[in-house]
C-alpha cells in the first residue's frame, strides 16, 4: 500500500486592510482568535503564498517545510496547532501531513505573509484531509467556514480566502460562529492598484498577537480605537460601493493612523513605522493634493502601501522610489481569489 496520498496545492493572495483589524476579543477560547473589530481589505494578485499538503501515513507528526527546508520550530509549531484543529474537524486525528509552503515576497515584515500563508495552508489541508462542503451547504456558507478556520491561524487570513474587496465581521457570538469574512465586491468592480514601498524587510521585533495584547493592556488610546471603529467600516463600505476615491482615501488613512497612534501610546511603545515610511506618507498626501487618486496605509511593519487608480501607477511608483530609505517598489493589481487543486 502506498503511504502517501494525493498532494494538494493552494495558492492564496495576501491582503492589505483598508480599515484595520487590531485587537482581539477577550475570550476563554483563545484558539478561536476572535477580533475586537471588523475589517475591510483588498486581496493582492502578485503577493501570494503557495502551500502543498499531503497525508503521509508513515508520519507520527506533521512535517513542515518552507521553500523545501525544515521550518524553524516556532513556525512549525504554529502550523501543527492549526492542523490539529482541522484534523479534529475532519475526525482524522492521526492524519499527519507533509507541508511545504513558500511566499513570493518577504516573510513577517508587514506584507501580510501570515494572512496568505494561513489561508493557503487552510485551503490545501482541508482538501488533503477530505474536509469538504456538506451537500446541504451552499458554496457561500462553506467559504465562510474556510474563512473561520483560516482566522484561527491568523486573524487577517480570514480575508485571504477571497479575492477583490473583502469584509471580516467582528461578530458577537462567543463561539465565533458569526465571525467570518465575505466578499464585498470583486476586483472588476473597481480595479485599483497597490504600490508597496519596501524600506526594511527584516522580521518585525514584536509580532501582531503580542502587539495587540500590549495595546489592549497599556494604551490609553485603545478604547478610543475600538469605540470609533464601526463608523469607519460604514464609510469604507459605502465608498467602495460608490467607487468614491476621496471618501475611501480619507477613511483608509484615518484608520491607519488611529491604529498606529494606539500602538505608539502603548507601553513600551510599538513603533512599526520608520523614517522612510513617514516621508513616503507625506509624498502620497502631496501627490493627492496635486490631484492624483492615491492614499496610503501601513501595517505592523515599515512598508508603505499606496492604493491608487491604475492611471496614477507610474507617478506613484516614481514618487515612492525617490524617497530616501525606500529600497524597492512592488506594484500589484487586486487578486481574483485563491486557486486550489491536485499537483500534477
Ligand atoms: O492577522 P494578524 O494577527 O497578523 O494581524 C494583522 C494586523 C494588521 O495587519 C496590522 C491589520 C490587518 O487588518 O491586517
Amino acid at each position: 500500500m502506498s503511504t502517501t496520498e494525493l498532494t494538494i496545492r493552494a495558492r492564496a493572495p495576501s491582503n492589505i486592510a483598508l480599515v484595520k483589524y487590531w485587537g482581539k476579543r477577550p475570550s476563554l477560547k483563545t484558539r478561536l482568535n476572535l477580533p475586537a473589530v471588523g475589517s475591510i481589505s483588498v486581496s493582492l494578485a502578485d503577493l501570494w503564498s503557495e502551500t502543498d499538503c499531503h497525508i503521509d501515513s508513515a508520519l507520527a507528526a506533521d512535517e513542515v517545510r518552507v521553500d523545501g527546508e525544515a521550518a524553524p520550530s516556532p513556525f512549525a509549531q504554529r502550523v501543527r496547532l492549526h492542523l490539529d484543529l482541522l484534523r479534529e474537524a475532519a475526525r482524522r486525528p492521526t492524519a499527519y501531513l507533509q507541508v511545504n509552503t513558500r511566499n513570493n515576497f518577504p516573510t513577517a515584515a508587514g506584507l501580510a505573509s501570515s494572512a496568505s500563508g494561513f489561508a493557503a495552508l487552510t485551503l490545501a489541508a482541508c482538501s488533503a484531509l477530505d474536509l469538504t462542503r456538506p451537500p446541504e451547504w451552499t458554496d457561500g456558507r462553506w467559504q465562510q467556514r474556510l474563512s473561520q478556520w483560516a482566522r484561527m491561524g491568523s486573524g487577517s487570513a480570514a480575508r485571504s480566502v477571497y479575492g477583490g474587496y473583502v469584509e471580516l465581521y467582528r461578530g458577537e457570538d462567543d463561539d465565533g460562529e458569526d465571525c467570518f469574512a465575505e466578499p464585498l465586491a470583486p476586483r472588476s468592480h473597481w480595479p485599483l492598484v497597490m504600490v508597496i514601498a519596501v524600506s526594511d524587510t527584516r522580521e518585525k521585533a514584536v509580532g501582531s498577537t503580542v502587539g495587540m495584547q500590549r495595546c489592549a493592556e497599556t494604551s490609553p488610546y485603545y478604547p478610543a480605537w475600538l469605540a470609533s471603529h464601526a463608523g469607519d467600516l460604514d464609510t469604507a463600505r459605502r465608498a467602495i460601493g460608490e467607487r468614491d476615491f476621496s471618501a475611501l482615501a480619507a477613511v483608509v488613512e484615518h484608520s491607519c493612523m488611529k491604529m498606529h497612534a494606539s500602538m505608539m501610546a502603548a507601553q513600551p511603545a510599538l513603533t512599526y513605522l520608520r523614517g522612510a515610511t513617514i516621508e513616503a506618507m507625506h509624498r502620497v498626501v502631496d501627490l493627492r493634493q496635486q490631484g492624483t487618486a492615491v492614499c496610503y496605509t501601513a501595517d505592523a511593519g515599515p512598508q508603505l502601501k499606496a492604493l491608487c487608480q491604475p492611471e496614477a501607477v507610474a507617478q506613484v511608483e516614481a514618487t515612492l522610489a525617490d524617497v530616501p530609505g525606500i529600497s524597492a517598489v512592488l506594484t500589484t493589481p487586486l487578486a481574483d481569489g485563491p486557486q486550489i487543486g491536485p499537483v500534477p
